[in-house]
């Protein structure tokens, strides 16, 4: 076996797709998904101390010991997913342990062979994991193109569900997803459309309730995801729904049934990050009038901004530039993403300074340059 999977990273090695873990050194930030800058918020750490302070009578603090359906639900979880669900405008919520969890819970549980899934070709692995747990057909749409969906929807004949996989905004690129267009297509080919908000929420919409929010759109979306590993600093995700949605996923989600329940360290940091994130309009402001700055650089008009350079091994030198100017930048590389669209991708943050953008853009001149000659 061993002799087997050396010829498979070997492989992996020679095409230069090699994935290696790498520890972060000191540096400017470009690269995580805390972009409010949560993680490192000492009102953050104070506010979670305080709760875990007032509710010390809890003795599962670190381990909540079993399931949700088993020991490891409480009252203050539930209460935790009425909130969360109430603030975003929706019925119902229900914890996930984690997104990928929860893409993979939910899209195997309410979708089955015989029922039809769409997907924008830039979803996330796990929304592509779920969809293949589900065993439904799945149909890719070319990314953001609604031409090309709607003619998928009307060459399906379905007597069975059929759903739309999206992301409000998308990781890779930092494109925005055309949410109106998304709703009117569901609505008239009566499909059921699922929004991962997982890197909109805290930094768009009102008091960074996310782009569905700040559209309006709840009452069109069947299920939306999202997941507190990004802006708001924390750990874990929730699906957002009607109760009907919330039953089948407590019923028929493995990803949530077969496993230990978040802790209640977890649930309090969780609950404090939606005490602070929404009070943050002036970091979120800040975050904005970076973004400018990109231009003509990246056409993207949100936090995340890609830099295009070709090339596995192109990409994996600008990056090292970068950090040899104290720049925390990743490449994305083939085959995350398509060979030939590889990038670096930027994330901004509340905490970045304008001059330190300003910089970092002289040295992206500076590594384009070098790949152009
Ligand atoms: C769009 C999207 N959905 C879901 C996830 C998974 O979320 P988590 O990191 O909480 O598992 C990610 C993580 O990168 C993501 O980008």
């Amino acid at each position: 076996m061993t002799a087997l999977l050396d010829n498979k990273l070997a492989k992996r090695k020679k095409h230069g797709h090699l994935r290696q873990l790498q520890t972060r050194t000191p540096s400017i930030d470009f690269a995580s998904n805390d972009y409010l800058g949560l993680v490192r918020s000492p009102a953050l750490i104070k506010r979670v101390s305080q709760e875990c302070q007032r509710h010390k009578n809890i003795i599962n603090c670190l381990g909540s010991t079993g399931s949700r359906l088993l020991t490891g639900n409480s009252l203050y979880a539930q209460d935790l997913e009425d909130n969360i669900a109430a603030f975003h405008g929706y019925a119902a919520g229900l914890l996930f342990n984690c997104g990928y969890m929860a893409n993979v819970g939910l899209l195997s549980a309410i979708a089955d062979s015989g029922d039809i899934i769409f997907f924008d070709a830039q979803v996330h692995a796990s929304t592509r994991d779920g969809i293949r747990l589900s065993r439904a057909k799945a149909f890719p749409f070319r990314h953001n193109d609604m031409a090309h969906l709607e003619s998928r929807l009307k060459n399906s004949s379905c007597q069975r569900s059929r759903f739309i996989c999206i992301e409000s905004l998308y990781s890779t690129d930092g494109s925005k997803a055309p949410l109106q267009k998304l709703c009117h297509l569901s609505r008239e080919y009566e499909a059921h459309l699922i929004v991962d908000e997982a890197h909109a929420i805290g930094v768009w919409g009102p008091q960074g309730r996310g782009l569905v929010a700040e559209q309006g759109l709840m009452g069109h979306i069947f299920a939306q995801i999202v997941t507190f590993g990004k802006a708001l600093g924390t750990y874990g995700a929730i699906v957002l729904g009607s109760p009907t949605l919330k039953q089948a996923l407590v019923n028929f989600a493995r990803s949530y049934i077969y496993t230990t329940a978040l802790p209640f360290i977890s649930l309090a940091a969780i609950k404090c990050s939606y005490e602070l994130f929404p009070n943050l309009d002036n970091k979120r402001t800040h975050l904005c009038k970076l973004i400018p700055l990109f231009c003509p650089f990246s056409c993207s008009d949100t936090h995340i901004q890609p830099i295009l350079i070709k090339g596995n091994n192109a990409i994996r030198q600008a990056a090292r530039l970068l950090a040899q100017e104290g720049f925390d930048v990743r490449p994305l590389t083939s085959p995350t993403v398509r060979q030939g669209h590889e990038m670096l991708r930027i994330c901004l943050h509340a905490f970045n300074t304008t001059h330190e953008v300003v910089t970092l853009l002289e040295h992206l001149k500076i590594c384009r340059h070098l790949h152009d000659r």
